[in-house]
């Protein structure tokens, strides 16, 4: 038993904040954003959006994509860092919201910026195990929302969305295989600097050491390629599709050098989404398979590094 995506979908929020603007807020421009990110422009969520209302509307599109009923989805995933509310899970909102009123698991991941690669690795593991034929898996951030706007060196990165995708049990991948990995040793990298358990005063905010996660984010992403490539016997050359995660347009193209791949054959999403975290991945897969760049057949490497640091992959063959 193996697992194939069987429709995607994504969301972003009508409003978009430009680089320009920004450069009102905090001491930067959009040139200096641009040649350090590749990011021109963001999505912020407005007041009345969390991150279920952005994963609703996703999810919605992923299964009108796959051409299935709600109620047939019988695994929830939800990946994201910036859930609704404390509890329920944005997972257990979406279910409600989509009217799935079934029983079916649904739970939150939290692997930051990893985190759609983590929830779609275990609902793979799910489907292969027998345990869920159609699972929803969705990455939903709202980043504006623990993104301190007075930080010009953390502020210009992150954006707001939501991408879904459908899983679907099958004879052949599909998703051909998975790999996870984490390091708290490296929590204090980046990470919000409070949280429910430690005593939150409500004033916390998201805190990065910029450049040192930069250079492992791309050292690390460079050992998960090999990795994957030589967990599958694949050559580089087997690969026509890398998904990225949309953090830096400098650590994507790093990626893709050590690929020997052209940046013809990157989804590239960073400039007009910016860093939407746990969104990142299903937004830019989405776009990609909707303009028709992935087609049947084409071998699809998604990666991704986040706070943690957490970081994986996922090899699939788009069906
Ligand atoms: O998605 C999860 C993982 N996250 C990442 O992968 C993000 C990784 N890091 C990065 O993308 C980059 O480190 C940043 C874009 C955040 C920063 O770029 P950088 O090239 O590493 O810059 P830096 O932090 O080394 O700063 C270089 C200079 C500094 O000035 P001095 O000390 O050289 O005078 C900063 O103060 O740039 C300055 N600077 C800025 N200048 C204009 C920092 N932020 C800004 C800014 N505008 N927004």
């Amino acid at each position: 038993m193996y697992s194939r995506v069987q429709g995607t979908g994504s969301y972003l929020p009508s409003r978009i904040m430009t680089n320009h603007e920004l450069a009102e807020q905090v001491d930067t421009s959009h040139d200096w954003i641009v040649e350090r990110t590749g990011i021109h422009q963001r999505h912020i969520a407005a007041r009345h959006e969390n991150s279920s209302d952005l994963a609703l509307a996703a999810a919605l599109q992923a299964i009108s994509a796959a051409g299935i009923e709600a109620d047939e989805i019988d695994l929830i995933v939800v990946a994201t860092t910036t859930p609704d509310l404390v509890f329920p899970s944005t997972a257990c909102l979406l279910q409600q919201k989509l009217g799935v009123a079934n029983g079916c698991p649904a739970f939150d991941v939290q692997a930051v910026c990893s985190g759609f690669v983590y929830a779609l690795s275990v609902a793979d593991n799910f489907i292969r195990a027998g345990q869920a034929k159609f699972a929803l898996v969705v990455g939903t951030e709202t980043m504006s929302r623990i993104t301190d706007w007075s930080d010009r060196s953390n502020c210009i990165l992150w954006g707001d969305g939501a991408g879904a995708v459908i899983l679907t049990a099958s004879d052949t991948p599909g998703v051909i295989s998975t790999h996870l990995h984490a390091d708290g040793r490296y929590r204090d990298l980046l990470c919000v600097n409070g949280g429910v358990s430690s005593g939150a005063d409500g004033a916390y905010a998201m805190r990065m050491q910029g450049s040192a996660v930069f250079k492992i984010a791309v050292k690390t992403l460079d050992a998960i390629v090999d990795e994957t490539l030589a967990a599958n016997n694949l050559q580089k050359s087997d690969i026509n599709w890398l998904v990225p995660h949309q953090a830096n347009i400098r650590i994507i193209q790093a990626t893709a050098k050590k690929l020997g791949m052209s940046m013809n054959n990157v989804v590239v999403t960073v400039d007009k989404h910016a860093n939407t975290s746990a969104a990142s991945i299903p937004l830019a897969l989405d776009t990609a398979v909707r303009d028709g760049r992935i087609r049947s057949g084409d071998v699809v490497l998604m990666e991704a590094f986040g706070g943690g640091f957490t970081w994986g992959s996922v090899l699939l063959k788009w069906v």
